[in-house]
């Protein structure tokens, strides 16, 4: 939160000028008082009003004029300024209504990892200094392995762990190290949009594959395209319809894949939360043909921060992918990594989980509960941190006026390539802390959209 009373006593003051010039109080051009006298009047040090000062030039609030003196800055523009979200000393603003993407940032056990980090911190060797593994800390793959093997019924070694920073670097991976320009990959339609610039990006072609209620469409996807080399999908819960890929499918998939020689890349961003029902097993679980790369993240299970994923490759592909993964060292800090093997090992991220899959599946209910209220038909979902909610009309519009009116809404139209289908408006419940919340932002959407 902006909280302007906490943190230390120069950043404290920093924000209160700073909130001073934005609400007009200080207006431009204004000398502010010598730090000596000014420190002498709020009995603070006068390295406490220089350290603020310091803080403010350097963020462009208050200039220095020599021995004329310090400034606010000619260029600021108070009022109107005031009424954005303010930003204080370096602090992220706050999520944004419906902002997809994101974990309950309020839900996080910081002072226990700020516990955890401290004693990995306080005990490093010498060693710790030096370069890890190109591939990631054995510590962290050792502890991912037995996450997957108890959660999600994968066995596989610690060799076949690849850590890096984030889904787009697992992608990246991938494609260099399997893929070649000209290469097809289905893409799930409609599906995750951020991700296709970085594939494109690596000279493959996309080959847009529906989605019914029983996932990705794997005959379309055969009577399309059956020479391509990938098929990337989320088949836990689709991204964004929530449904998941019926066990027949994943057959047929895997035998597809094997029998053309293609990769699977099983993107399992989200599958730790699942409210109803038994989960299905990953594909990655039922991978005899080794076909599948599975991609794992730690954005929404921990926090998006960490830019810290992995991938599971097949055993015969460990030398290829460790050989491109030496061309760019892995580029997830060593402390962060041992700090999340520690975290994982002593049993705190799963007890993490444990605690978030009853919260989300409240934060889902108040927020299903506010759009019903409202009369809005949101899709049933067994899992995942986003729902979606129909909507009759021009949804990429709808979106455009909640983005102006700071909603972080989006359009289903926008994730879709080929397909054509429903509307409807995709967002998140993780920051939603009551039903009042649920109420008051469904309230403010209202007002935007209309009914
Ligand atoms: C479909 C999908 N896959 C993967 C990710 C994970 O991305 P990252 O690990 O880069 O945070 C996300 C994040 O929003 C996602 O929506």
């Amino acid at each position: 939160m902006n909280d302007v009373s906490s943190g230390p006593r120069y950043q404290q003051l920093a924000r209160q000028l700073k909130s001073a010039i934005e609400q007009g109080e200080l207006q431009p051009g204004k000398r502010l008082p010598a730090s000596r006298v000014y420190a002498q009047e709020l009995g603070v040090s006068r390295a406490t009003v220089e350290a603020a000062y310091g803080e403010l030039v350097a963020q462009g609030w208050l200039e220095r004029r020599g021995q004329a003196g310090t400034f606010v800055s000619e260029g600021v523009v108070p009022g109107p300024a005031a009424a954005e979200p303010v930003w204080y000393g370096g602090e992220q603003p706050e999520p944004q209504p419906f902002q997809m993407g994101l974990p309950a940032l309020d839900l996080f056990p910081r002072a226990l990892w700020a516990r955890v980090m401290g004693r990995r911190l306080r005990t490093q060797t010498r060693f710790d200094l030096a370069l890890g593994d190109v591939c990631g800390e054995m510590a962290l793959r050792t502890a991912i392995v037995e996450y997957l093997r108890f959660s999600r019924s994968i066995e596989c070694l610690p060799e076949q762990v690849f850590i890096t920073t984030g889904f787009a670097a697992s992608m990246t991976l991938i494609l260099q190290t399997l893929g070649k320009p000209g290469d097809k990959i289905w893409l799930e339609d409609p599906g995750f949009p951020l991700i296709r610039p970085l594939i494109a990006r690596q000279g493959i072609t996309f080959c847009p594959v529906p989605v019914d209620d029983e996932g990705l469409c794997v005959e379309e996807g055969i009577k399309s395209a059956p020479e391509a080399r990938f098929a990337l999908l989320t088949p836990a819960h689709q991204s964004p319809l929530g449904v998941a890929l019926s066990l027949p499918r994943r057959h047929q998939l895997l035998d597809w894949a094997a029998h053309q020689d293609a990769w699977v890349i099983e993107d399992d961003y989200d599958s730790e939360f699942r409210y109803q029902g038994k989960p299905l097993p990953p594909v990655k679980s039922l991978d005899a043909p080794q076909r599948v790369i599975y991609a794992g993240t730690f954005s929404k299970a921990m926090f998006p921060a960490l830019r810290t994923a992995w991938l599971v490759v097949p055993l015969p592909q460990v030398a290829a992918f460790r050989e491109q993964a030496s061309l760019a060292a892995c580029g997830v800090p060593l402390l962060w990594q041992m700090t999340l093997a520690d975290f994982m090992r002593e049993g705190h991220f799963w007890r993490h989980l444990k605690k978030m899959r009853q919260h989300y599946a409240q934060r889902r209910k108040w927020l299903e509960q506010a759009l019903t209220e409202q009369g809005f038909d949101v899709k049933p979902q067994q899992g995942g941190i986003q729902l979606v909610m129909a909507v009759e009309g021009d949804d990429r519009e709808m979106a455009r006026r909640g983005r102006e009116a700071r909603l972080a809404v989006q359009a289903l139209s926008d994730w879709r390539m080929n397909s054509f289908g429903e509307k409807g408006l995709l967002m998140s419940f993780t920051n939603i802390s009551s039903l009042a919340m649920a109420q008051q932002q469904v309230r403010m959407l209202v007002n935007i959209i209309g009914k």
